[in-house]
């Protein structure tokens, strides 16, 4: 029995996911499990490797890697076998990569304990695809979070303009119609809403109207289990 809650966030590339679980995490003072991360920096990991697509190849290295989330003042740092590769796995190359990468079982699988692990005490505002469905199905609050493909590519455009990075808005929308179609039609752990997850609609929302939507429900579900444990 888990102290505190497990809170899953699930949902497509650019729905908001990142920075609602990270505003989230602070206001509970939980910890904000990126999983995305580990997905990207295994890619990046095989980039390095010069990975050839070969079955073999990849047991080798999925034997050999370590992944890790580590919190350093206050922010997350992936590290892949003791290097931090937190900005490096930001580029869309490795978030394409990220996704073609995570349908294969072997790739979900090292990473499975890695999360489990970090989750084991609860107190968690976990992200992904299949954070509800897979990797905490028995989390106590489960979220999907989605928005109009045109919404996303907007957003994403944003952000890479903002950091200087040159992207036509058509190509990032391309981008994320790719990733959806990967994501949601993969065998594997596919992206798709929990049957118990409450589902948000981010499109003409703010990221602070969200928050305040998931604290809400976050609040009602803490009264409805105190009332439940003052009944006879
Ligand atoms: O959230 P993100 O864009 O950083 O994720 C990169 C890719 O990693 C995403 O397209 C699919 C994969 N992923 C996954 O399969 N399962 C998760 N729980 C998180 C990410």
């Amino acid at each position: 029995m888990r102290e505190k809650p497990v809170i899953t966030i699930d949902g497509p590339a650019g729905a908001g996911k990142s920075t609602i679980s990270r505003l989230l995490a602070e206001r509970l003072s939980y910890l904000y499990l990126d999983t995305g991360a580990l997905y990207r920096a295994v890619a990046y990991h095989l980039i390095q490797k010069d990975y050839s697509g070969n079955n073999e190849e990849l047991a080798d290295l999925c034997r050999n890697i370590r992944v890790e989330l580590n919190d350093r003042a206050g922010r997350l740092h992936v590290f892949v076998n003791s290097e931090d590769v937190t900005m490096k796995i930001r580029t869309e190359e490795i978030g394409l990569l990220a996704s073609r990468i995570s349908a294969i079982p072997m790739v979900r699988e090292v990473l499975l304990s890695v999360q489990r692990d970090m989750a084991a005490a609860g107190g968690v505002v976990a992200e992904g695809r299949d954070m509800g469905t897979v990797v905490f199905p028995d989390a106590e609050i489960k979220f999907f979070l989605d928005a109009t493909v045109r919404e996303r590519a907007g957003r994403r455009y944003r952000e890479l303009s903002e950091r200087g990075e040159k992207a036509s808005l058509r190509d990032v929308e391309s981008d994320i119609l790719i990733r959806d179609r990967q994501d949601r039609e993969r065998s594997v752990a596919p992206l798709v809403a929990a049957a118990d997850a409450v589902h948000i609609d981010s499109t003409d929302q703010t990221i602070s109207q969200v928050v305040d939507i998931m604290m809400g429900v976050i609040n009602k579900t803490g009264n409805a289990q105190m009332r439940t444990e003052k009944c006879p």
